[in-house]
Formats: C-alpha cells, structure tokens, sequence
C-alpha cells in the first residue's frame, strides 16, 4: 500500500464543527464508527478508517468488541508515523466490554497496546450490564452468568475507569447505552464525570427526554446508528422496525437541498447538538460533507421532530438476567431502574 497522504480533495476539517466537552475539549461533531455489522472484515473496516482520515475525518469511534482494533491500529501507526497528522489532531474512542467491568484497566492497556496509542481520548463502558455474550449471539441467546444493572457494582466499574482518567491513559471516560435513572445515580457518586454518553439516536429514534438531561447535566450525546444502521445484523432486526432513510419527511427535505436521505440524517444531528458516528465504507466523505454543510433550518428540525417513532433498533435482549422479561426492562422505561 502506498505511504499514507491526505487526499488532495479532503473536506477540510477545520469546516466541521466540534462539541466542547466540560474539560473544555473540543470534539470532532462526526465520527467514523467501526462496527462492521458482522459483514466485514477487520481489515476492510480498517481500510474505511484509513480512507476516511485521508478524506478529512478526525475522529473515530472503536470498541474491543468490534475486533478489529489490532487492524486499525496498524492503520493508526501508519497514519501517525507518516508525519500527516499529529496525534492531537485526532479524537480516538474506545470502549470496555462486559466480561471486563472487573478489569478496567486491564483492557484500555489492551485496547491502547491493539490501537497502538499511548492514550485515549474517550473510553467508554460500553454497556452497564457486566454479562458476557460472544460477538454475534443469537438475540435469544441468554448466559447463565447475567446480572442486573446493581449501582454498587457499577461504581466498582467506574473507580476504574476513574483511575484510568487520573492515570493520564484516557482523557476523558464516559458511558453507553444508560438511562436517566442510571446516569443520575453516577452523576451522585461520580468524582470523575462522565464526558459523554452514546446512545441510539435517529429520526426515528430521538430520545428526547435522556438527550436533553444529558444536554442539561454537561454530557456530550454521542449518537449511533445515525442513519438507522441499513445493514444490521439479522439479530437485530424485527418486522416492526421502521427505516430513516425512507421517512417521507426524510426524503422531501433531501429532495429540496438536493442532496441524499443520509446527509439529512447527519444534517439533522448536528443541528440539533449530538455526534453522529456513522460506518461507512463507500460514503464516508459524502457524510463528512453533510457534516460540513451547515445546520437544517428551524421548520425543518420541527418537522423531524415529529416522525419519531420510538423505533429502538438495539435492544440489547442478550443483556436479560432472567426467565420471562421483556427487553424494555432494560432500558427502565417507566423511570426506574428495573430492579433485580
Ligand atoms: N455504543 C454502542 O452500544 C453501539 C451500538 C451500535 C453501534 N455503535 C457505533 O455506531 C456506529 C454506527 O452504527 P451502525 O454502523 O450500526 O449504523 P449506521 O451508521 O446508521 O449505518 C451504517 C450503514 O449505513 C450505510 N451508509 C453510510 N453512509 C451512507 C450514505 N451516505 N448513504 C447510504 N448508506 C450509507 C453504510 O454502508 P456503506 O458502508 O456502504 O457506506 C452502513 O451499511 C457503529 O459502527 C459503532 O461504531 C455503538
């Protein structure tokens, strides 16, 4: 492969917007996930990251779970070792995964040692549940090992991950897949915040009420599958899910910019103030333009607004702990933690 170059037509960063985080950091406000839907290979999710920093991107969102971080590590060397970017002009995120809330520090050093990097700049507990599935279980796969979300074991989690942020191995830590009443027990007994939070986020599925508490409590939404996630895996499709990116609002908006129902996705979450992390191995740099392209106008945010469907596409049901529950106990829908 030749030496790693920007591309001479790269979206020019400095025309992306970024989100400040409470250190005062400032984020990239899109970012490349990497989470290849079981579809690709660890190298040509690589590839992806390889050609999207070359296209302008400046932040990229891995987990260990994903793995392929030994791949995009080489990507990341290369990248940094080709003199092209310093290592403070990228935004580089990662995640722990729930056979390891005991071992927090542990695996950022595996996850650091795969991605070939002295520090993070986010790591974050990929879910609150500590139990173990294999990648790519089936959705009615249960452990036998799977326990409840308990907030006394959780902040054992979270003074590791604390300790990893005072450590000066990641710059910041932060959360996934959590809820109001999970997040505002960890803002109680928190030292070290969480900076941000990911979470699903989509026309479809908005989340306005933990979007705006996060908006309120000085933590950055992260939102993932942007786009509705077109290619998830089978396990975590349902016959009820709807599609984004055939929303009839979606498409009239994107037929007056005269652009596609992807860049109204991402237009839309920048507007309205989360980071859109969406994969792409084909049109990344399309995304990274819709990124820098400007904000939607107020109608057109209004009128998104209402096609929310509460279509959660990740539920997470291999999280269950027990016989007979159903997955919206996972997500403490009716404003408290499910109990045990
Ligand atoms: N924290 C968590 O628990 C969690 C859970 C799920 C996902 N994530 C993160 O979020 C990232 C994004 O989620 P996702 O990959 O499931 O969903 P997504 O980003 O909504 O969708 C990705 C898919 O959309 C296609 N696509 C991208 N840009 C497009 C465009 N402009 N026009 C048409 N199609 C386009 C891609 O195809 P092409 O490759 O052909 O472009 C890819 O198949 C993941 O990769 C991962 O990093 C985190």
């Amino acid at each position: 492969m030749n030496k790693f170059t920007l591309a001479a037509e790269a979206v020019d960063p400095g025309r992306v917007p970024k989100r400040t985080v409470y250190t005062g950091a400032k984020i990239p406000a899109i970012g490349l996930g990497t989470f290849g839907s079981d579809r690709f290979s660890a190298e040509q999710v690589a590839r992806a990251v390889r050609g999207a920093v070359a296209a302008g991107y400046r932040h990229i969102d891995c987990a260990s779970v994903y793995g392929n971080e030994a791949e995009i590590g080489k990507v990341f060397s290369e990248i940094l070792s080709s003199g092209a970017l310093r290592r403070e002009e990228l935004w580089i995120t990662s995640k722990v995964w729930n056979d390891r809330h005991d071992r927090v520090i542990d695996a950022c050093k595996k996850s650091l040692a795969d991605l070939q990097l002295d520090s993070l700049d986010l790591y974050l507990v990929h879910w609150p549940f500590p139990n173990f599935h294999p990648p790519g279980c089936d959705v009615t796969s249960r452990s036998p090992d799977a326990r409840p979300y308990i907030h006394e074991n959780f902040m054992k989690t979270w003074r590791q991950m604390e300790q990893l942020a005072d450590s000066g191995l990641v710059r910041h830590i932060g959360t996934s897949n959590m809820t109001i009443p999970k997040l505002t027990l960890l803002l109680r007994d928190a030292q070290v915040r969480p900076a941000c939070n990911e979470m699903e986020l989509h026309p479809h599925f908005q989340q306005p009420d933990l979007f705006q508490f996060c908006l309120d409590n000085g933590i950055v939404p992260i939102g993932y599958c942007p786009l509705g996630s077109p290619a998830r895996p089978e396990r975590d499709r349902t016959p009820d899910d709807t599609a984004d990116l055939e929303d009839p609002v979606i498409l009239e908006i994107a037929a007056r910019h005269n652009t596609t129902p992807a860049a109204v996705c991402i237009r839309w979450a920048l507007t309205r103030g989360q980071i859109p992390i969406p994969f792409s191995r084909h049109h990344y740099k399309e995304n990274l333009e819709a990124a820098a392209a400007g904000p939607l106008s107020d109608e057109e945010i209004k009128r998104i607004s209402k096609i929310d469907k509460n279509c959660r596409l990740i539920k997470g049901q291999v999280f269950l702990w027990k016989e007979n529950q159903n997955w919206e106990d996972l997500w403490d829908t009716n404003g408290e933690i499910t109990p045990p």
